[in-house]
């Protein structure tokens, strides 16, 4: 595939803020950068390395909140949420097996889901770490980020954590993450980074992220002030409404016969996301992006084939292609996906 002069985001679901000082980076190994690397550059030459570099993989989609904004509340309460289960420890083996022979560097512990109430997270960490993935990494809520926890995490050799909390004050938060509370999650964040600091884990990377809900830009700046001396880094991602009603919804609407008549066509276009990662469902279905909640594109189930089989079969090449080619409205996903109207772009 040749280089284009296209739209291209490596990191465009977010957009992030950085402290100057940051420890981190400093003790991470030349693989890590190497990695790094690859995941901006493959995205922008339009390559497809013969694994994903990196895989999402729903260890659980269980969840002990209700969070409003949440595509998994919204869905569960629509009942169109698919069963809740975990992922099988042989499921996950295989996967990692597979993984380690492939140079997969990196795996995201989590989808739709907390990946704290995994009764295996800790030996899915040990386990991925021993087979040589260079950097395993979640989001969590934090309700049940105990010490205890934090000490087995960071024993694991858990590299990357990204603590989830919408909002700068307890009346913010406590009404949208329904099932916990303010203080708690604040007093085990700030609990982690000083256990974090007293061990010997100066390569972990730790990040605050709120996903901005209309209204909440305006607590933005007492945000970053207030976490940024704390984790170092801070997060804010849009909101996808996933019953289509949110401010960003796309609408996609074709007025007449070619993609250059859809509302928000942008042509030069290319999603960054099927040059870097693929999705693990808990059960095994395999989906291409961060966005796809329903499962709108299934690409293939571990159950019967390889992740390189799913990773370069005829329906991840498809969508790629009409990526690529400036047809991406073609696919529905795609085509009411905020990411082509996105400006973010932060390198991670
Ligand atoms: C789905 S949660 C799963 C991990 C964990 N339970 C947590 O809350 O971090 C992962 C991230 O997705 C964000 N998220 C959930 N629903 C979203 C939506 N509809 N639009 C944008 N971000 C969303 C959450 O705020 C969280 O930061
Ligand atoms: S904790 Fe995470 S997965 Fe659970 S409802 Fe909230 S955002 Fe969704």
């Amino acid at each position: 595939m040749s280089q284009t002069a296209k739209d291209i985001k490596p990191n465009a679901t977010y957009s992030e803020i950085r402290s100057e000082d940051l420890e981190w980076p400093k003790h991470r190994s030349p693989e890590y950068r190497e990695y790094r690397r690859k995941w901006n550059e493959y995205p922008k030459k339009l390559h497809v390395p013969d694994f994903p570099l990196c895989l999402d993989i729903e260890t659980t989609n269980v969840c002990n909140l209700k969070c409003t904004m949440c595509s998994r509340t919204i869905q569960i309460e629509d009942g169109t949420y698919v069963d809740i289960g975990t992922m099988s420890w042989d499921m996950y083996k295989k996967i990692i097996d597979e993984g380690s022979k492939n140079n997969l560097c990196s795996i995201k512990l989590n989808y739709l889901g907390e990946p704290l109430l995994d009764k295996y997270i800790i030996q899915r960490i040990e386990h991925a770490k021993k087979h040589g993935v260079i950097e395993v990494m979640f989001n969590t809520n934090a309700s049940m980020l105990t010490e205890e926890m934090s000490h087995k995490l960071l024993e694991a050799g858990l590299d990357s954590i990204f603590f989830s909390v919408d909002g700068i004050n307890p009346e913010t938060y406590n009404k949208i993450r329904i099932g916990t509370d303010y203080d708690t999650v604040v007093n085990n964040i700030i609990n982690f980074v000083r256990i974090k600091n007293e061990g010997n884990y100066k390569h972990v990377q730790t990040r605050t992220s709120m996903t901005v809900l209309p209204g909440m830009e305006k607590e933005a700046e007492e945000y970053v002030k207030f976490w940024l001396p704390i984790t170092g880094q801070v997060g804010f991602g849009e909101w996808v409404d996933a019953r289509g009603k949110g401010t960003i919804k796309i609408s996609g609407t074709k007025k007449s016969g070619t993609i250059h008549e859809y509302d928000n066509y942008n042509p030069d276009f290319v999603c960054s996301q099927p040059f870097q990662r693929m999705f693990v469902m808990y059960d095994g279905v395999c989906t291409p992006c961060c966005i796809d909640v329903s499962r709108g594109y299934e690409l293939g189930d571990v159950k019967k084939n390889t992740i390189k089989e799913i990773w370069k079969g005829e329906r991840f090449q498809k969508l790629r292609e009409a990526q690529i080619s400036g047809r991406y409205p073609e696919i529905d996903i795609c085509r009411t996906c905020y990411m082509p109207h996105s400006q973010k772009n932060t390198e991670m």
